[in-house]
Order: C-alpha cells, then sequence, then structure tokens
C-alpha cells in the first residue's frame, strides 16, 4: 500500500536563480537596526504551518472559505479552459482548496500536481493524503523558495496551470509581486494559464478581525516566529516579552502585523554573535498583506504581460480570483 503510494509522490529540492539571503542575513539586515522586520516566510515551521492552518478555520478569517467557495463554484469551467496536463502551485501548504480543482479534473486524463513550498513536512504529509484520494494523480512536491526565481522548475511538457492561492501575493511589495509574475510569465509556455488568489480592499472592521481572531491563533502564529528564532539563531527572545499587533494601514492598503516588545530588553542573537536593544513598545514588522481592488489586480497582471481571461468575485466583493493567460 506504502509503496504504491511512494511511486506517485515525489520530492526535491529547487534552487534558486537568485541568491535569496538565509536567515541569518535576513535577521542582521532586518532586525539589527530600524525600521526592524522580517520576511514572513519564516513563520512556516512545521508548528507555523500548523498554526496558519487553524487561522483559516478561525469564523473571522474569510480569505480561505471565500476562495474556497470561488473555486468550487468555478473550478468545472477554469479546468475547462486551461485543460491541465500539470498544476503547478506556489505555496501550496495543505493543498486542501486545491481539491475543488482535482474534484473537476476528469480521472482518465492523468494529471501531475507540483506543490512548491518552503515547508517540506507540509508537502510530503498532504502529498499522501492527495495521491490516497485522487488514484489517478501523480504529486511532486517541490521545496524551496519561489522568490529566488522559478528558473529551475523542471520544464513540464503539456499544458500548465499555474496557481498562486490564498492572497499570498499580498505578502510581497509591489516590487516584489511584479517581479514574481514576471517570473512565472517568463517560465509559462503560450497555452499555460495562471490562477491568482487575491484578497480585497474593504471595510476595516473586517479586516482587522480577520487578523486579530478573538481565540488568539494569529497572536500564536505571530509570536512563534519568536521560537523560529531562538531554534535558527541560537537566540533568546521571550515569547512572553512580546505582543502581537495587526492593524489595517489604509494609505497603503495593507494589513500591518507586528510583534511588539512589552518592555525594554537586550536579546542575545547568538548565531550573529549580536545583541538586539529593543526599548519598551518597540515594533518588528513581521507581515504586509497587501488588499487589492478589481481594478488593480487586473493591472497588474497586463503589467506583468498577462491577458486577464475570467475575473471571478463573490457577491461582497471580499476576494478575487483571476484567471490569465500570457499575452
Ligand atoms: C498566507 C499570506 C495569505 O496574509 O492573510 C494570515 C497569512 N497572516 N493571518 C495573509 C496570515 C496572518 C496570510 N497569507
Amino acid at each position: 500500500m506504502h509503496e504504491i503510494h511512494a511511486q506517485r509522490l515525489t520530492s526535491r529540492r529547487i534552487a534558486p536563480i537568485r541568491p535569496v539571503p538565509d536567515i541569518l542575513e535576513d535577521a542582521s539586515a532586518g532586525l539589527l537596526q530600524a525600521p526592524r522586520s522580517l520576511p514572513p516566510k519564516y513563520f512556516y515551521d512545521d508548528r507555523g504551518s500548523r498554526l496558519f492552518d487553524a487561522i483559516c478555520e478561525t469564523p473571522e478569517y474569510y480569505p480561505t472559505r471565500t476562495e474556497e467557495g470561488l473555486l468550487a463554484r468555478h473550478a468545472g469551467d477554469i479546468i475547462a479552459l486551461a485543460k491541465p496536463r500539470h498544476i503547478v502551485e506556489f505555496g501550496s501548504g495543505t493543498a486542501r482548496k486545491t481539491r475543488q480543482l482535482f474534484d473537476a479534473c476528469q480521472r482518465r486524463q492523468s494529471t501531475s500536481y507540483w506543490p512548491f513550498d518552503v515547508c517540506e513536512s507540509m508537502l510530503l504529509e498532504s502529498g499522501q493524503q492527495l495521491v490516497e484520494d485522487y488514484d489517478w494523480l501523480t504529486v511532486n512536491a517541490l521545496v524551496g523558495d519561489y522568490l529566488g526565481g522559478l528558473l529551475h522548475l523542471p520544464r513540464l511538457d503539456g499544458r500548465c496551470l499555474y496557481l498562486f492561492l490564498g492572497g499570498t501575493i499580498g505578502n510581497f511589495t509591489e516590487t516584489q509581486a511584479g517581479e514574481f509574475l514576471r517570473d512565472v510569465r517568463a517560465v509559462m509556455k503560450p497555452e499555460d494559464f495562471l490562477l491568482l488568489g487575491a484578497d480585497r480592499v474593504k471595510e476595516a472592521d473586517v479586516l482587522h478581525a480577520a487578523y486579530n481572531d478573538d481565540a488568539g491563533i494569529t497572536a500564536e502564529f505571530n509570536l512563534n516566529l519568536l521560537r523560529v528564532l531562538n531554534r535558527e539563531l541560537d537566540a533568546g527572545f521571550r515569547l512572553d516579552g512580546f505582543r502581537h499587533e495587526a492593524l489595517f494601514n489604509p494609505a497603503a492598503a495593507q494589513i500591518e502585523m507586528y510583534l511588539v516588545s512589552n518592555c525594554g530588553q537586550s536579546v542575545r542573537l547568538g548565531a550573529l554573535d549580536r545583541t538586539l536593544e529593543l526599548a519598551q513598545g518597540e515594533r518588528i514588522l513581521t507581515e504586509i498583506s497587501r488588499k487589492f481592488t478589481a481594478p488593480g489586480l487586473e493591472a497588474m497582471l497586463r503589467r506583468a504581460g498577462f491577458d486577464v481571461c475570467r475575473h471571478f468575485e463573490p457577491g461582497n466583493g471580499y476576494f478575487s480570483l483571476l484567471l490569465a493567460r500570457p499575452q
């Protein structure tokens, strides 16, 4: 049983073309001088990936549910248009929403799924579950950081559907987002498609609640970054020395998530052989989550070399799913 599945589940590491800074470089560039910040990809260790999953289940965090609803409604259309032989997903996580697309695939046309994520344990666990649930599916897990460029992705014969779901494009600055979309465009063949999910600008209280859930799971997720730093940097962050803060910055149309120092403190960063001095109330920016307008999303895709074929949204306009192809 196990061996049969193993043949349809592989895993390989994808090296970036542009050098991606490691956690030592990111921490020394991001923590040692103000404004202090860290890239959000370090949230997703084993525990962080699971906490993110739990966030998606909270009543306040509407994006996952909204996107899954859109996928459920439009998967048939999307698959009929794209007719993919391969489905490549950036930041796949548990790939729960992607099942809506697999459900719409014809089982007699064998399809391969290429989930690309920084969290290998999550890739293998969800990949195993997928090959058990879909006996026509091959899963080739790709481990790595997709911001470093995609030229080392395997060359795939046959039509590809690239997925970038969940609104993760919002974690990138405008420059990074443009660069990433152009990287994707550069590996695409003329007949391939991209399906992009992105969160929309809306009432500040709805956004605020989504990043400040009552059960405190988002706070746990944010504070988990300190555990990652303690482990990876041999650092001495005290988890009770910091609190979670997330607020909507309307001028920048983005959620900003911070770890706020509860007191004046010195934190040893062993691996950097440095000490971080923090004042009471001093903040470390741990994530931006940009929110878009419908025309803004279409313009961003066009600037990166895409034509928008379909733009799906729910009645309340809370989230967008865009199906695009190379111009
Ligand atoms: C996975 C990047 C889409 O920005 O909403 C959720 C991450 N952070 N709650 C988002 C997140 C806090 C999430 N993305």
